[in-house]
């Protein structure tokens, strides 16, 4: 009795691991559920049948197969409901993704069912969101580039024909066309700053070295620029030989475009300072100025590329609203950060850190 019974389970063991190798071979996962839904049903069914016939050879024959039955057509019918709806969950993740792939970058999936597929779904959408968010910041990028680089040309096609038409003399003209064509020449050159931070092909040199030296030439090459402002430049270094670790010509280009904004936010009479604060592990470069301080949306959005305080205002006394985005790119790549806040007694505070040197 017991003898049969273990050749009965063996059996059935071995059929239920050659059943599961084939049902492996199957091409699709509708294909692979509803043979494991028969396989599981079936399987259990044809033991109880056949150790029936073997064993008692009954009148009950009829009752066990007829229970049997119903019971395994209850079971499949269960297996195929659920393995229907665990393929619509799946289906429905499959066609977001073939949405997206057509170009669709709105197409999301819905994030119900089983916890594994709604998981599926919910990062899914989050790849979604990103790459949408992604190419809009691409177009918007396009966008005002177009726009900025259109404006100088535009202004400069004007005074060319006015000259071709004997409406001015060159000299009138000449120093406004060699301002827009430095302005140009600059928008560009941030551009492609701004893409080769992207595209993360920056040669950074890092060297390990005092910062207090870098931040003194950064002042003296802006002091002519804060005497004719009547602004006073300033600068702390505490523990001037702190070292970092860090590339100085992009360490200069950040410190540089902090203080040109400084310098021009700071009204006559004001003061830019430099403060370098050496912190556990990494040197913090605090750079203050005692102008019109920063809006909430400011602080947001100061680093965003092309973001300007005051879009109409600033075209002619600032940049293209690029410096602080290369700033941010070029602080990340050297392994720092960078955050604006409001000064306690007025003006802006723009901070950024640098990994210290060993
Ligand atoms: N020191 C500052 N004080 C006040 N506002 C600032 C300061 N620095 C930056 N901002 C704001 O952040 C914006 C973006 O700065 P930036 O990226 O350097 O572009 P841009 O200098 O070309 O305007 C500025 O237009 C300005 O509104
Ligand atoms: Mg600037």
């Amino acid at each position: 009795m017991i003898a049969f019974a273990l050749v009965v389970a063996a059996a059935t063991l071995a059929a239920g691991l050659v059943a599961a190798v084939l049902l492996r071979r199957l091409p699709t996962l509708r294909l692979q559920l509803t043979g494991l839904g028969l396989v599981a049903v079936l399987l259990p069914l044809a033991a109880v049948l056949l150790s029936g016939v073997a064993m008692f050879d009954s009148e009950h024959d009829l009752t066990i197969l007829a229970v049997a039955t119903a019971s395994a057509t209850a079971a499949l019918a269960a297996s195929f409901l659920l393995g229907g709806s665990i393929l619509r969950s799946i289906e429905r993740v499959r066609g977001a993704s073939s949405a997206l792939a057509r170009g669709d970058l709105a197409a999301r999936a819905p994030e119900g069912g089983p916890a594994e597929l709604a998981e599926l779904a919910a990062s899914f959408n989050e790849m979604a969101e990103n790459l949408e968010g992604l190419f809009d910041a691409r177009r918007q990028l396009v966008a005002w580039a177009s726009h900025d680089l259109r404006t100088p040309l535009a202004s400069m096609q004007a005074m060319l024909e006015a000259l071709e038409d004997g409406l001015a003399e060159p000299e009138q003209y000449l120093p406004a066309m060699r301002e827009q064509v430095r302005t140009l020449g600059l928008l560009v050159d941030d551009l492609f700053e701004l893409a080769r931070i992207d595209a993360g092909v920056l040669t950074l040199e890092l060297h390990e070295l005092p910062i207090g030296p870098l931040v003194d030439s950064c002042l003296r090459g802006l002091e002519a620029e804060a005497t004719a402002r009547h602004v006073t430049l300033r600068a702390e270094i505490d523990g001037s030989d702190a070292k970092v670790r860090a590339a100085p010509d992009k360490v200069e280009r950040v410190l540089y475009n902090l203080l040109t904004n400084a310098l021009r936010h700071t009204p006559f009479d004001g003061s830019v300072g430099v403060v370098v604060e050496p912190l556990e592990e990494e040197v913090r470069v605090t750079v203050e100025d005692t102008g019109e301080g920063l809006s909430a949306e400011a602080v947001r959005r100061m680093f965003d590329r092309f973001w300007r305080g005051d879009r109409a205002r600033s075209r002619d006394r600032g940049g293209a609203g690029l410096g602080l985005a290369i700033a941010r790119g070029l602080v990340e790549a050297q392994g720092g950060r960078i955050w604006a806040e409001t000064r306690p007694g007025g003006g802006a505070r723009v901070s950024f850190t640098l990994p210290r040197a060993a």
